[in-house]
């Protein structure tokens, strides 16, 4: 299965709703999460969204199957690797947290996004088995960033303030700034 190429912000179908997904346990949705699974490492993303690589479906998978270190995000919870089909998102609380965000759409930029830190969310895995997490901290962050995907948003479009926008490179002592 091959690393796909990842489509990058400007790329129209990055801006559309995606569908939700109908069928479970089929070798097409294996098949798509893959991939998804092998350019989400050779990118080492945090997460990734469907639509990125073109698939206009609701799904997202995010985090590792290993304890280590994203080099991307080194000083950030361990998030468990999941994959999350027709996802929902509740809000619990009224608490902002902000977080200098990257996104494999959008490379090489980081950008200061407040989102809401204490969310439940919910959906189904690869075999259509329902779950329900409750979650803080970065976990919420990433559910809250490639969910968002699934409706067109990237994280530029939620930055308040375009000052605090730019390339990784020039801004990285702010990047170890995540709690
Ligand atoms: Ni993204």
């Amino acid at each position: 299965m091959p690393v796909r190429e990842v489509l990058r912000y400007g790329d129209p179908l990055l801006l559309m709703r995606s569908e939700e997904v109908e069928a479970f346990d089929t070798d097409e949705l294996h098949s798509l999460i893959k991939d998804m699974e092998e350019t989400m490492a050779a990118y080492y993303g945090a997460g990734l969204a469907a639509p990125q690589i073109g698939e206009l479906k609701r799904l997202v998978i995010f985090g590792s199957k290993e304890i280590d270190e994203n080099p991307r995000y080194p000083d950030v919870d361990h998030v468990p690797y999941t994959i999350l089909i027709n996802p929902e998102i509740t809000i619990l609380g009224n608490e902002l947290d902000g977080m200098w965000e990257g996104c494999l759409s959008v490379p090489g930029m980081r950008g200061f996004v407040e989102r809401p830190n204490h969310i439940k969310y919910s959906g189904y895995d690869q075999f259509g088995n329902f779950f329900e997490r409750e979650v803080k901290g970065f976990h919420a962050v990433v559910v809250q960033h490639e969910c968002d995907h699934l409706d067109g948003i990237l994280y530029p479009m939620k930055l308040k303030d375009m000052s605090l926008f730019g390339y990784q490179e020039e801004i990285v002592g702010a990047l170890t700034d995540t709690e």
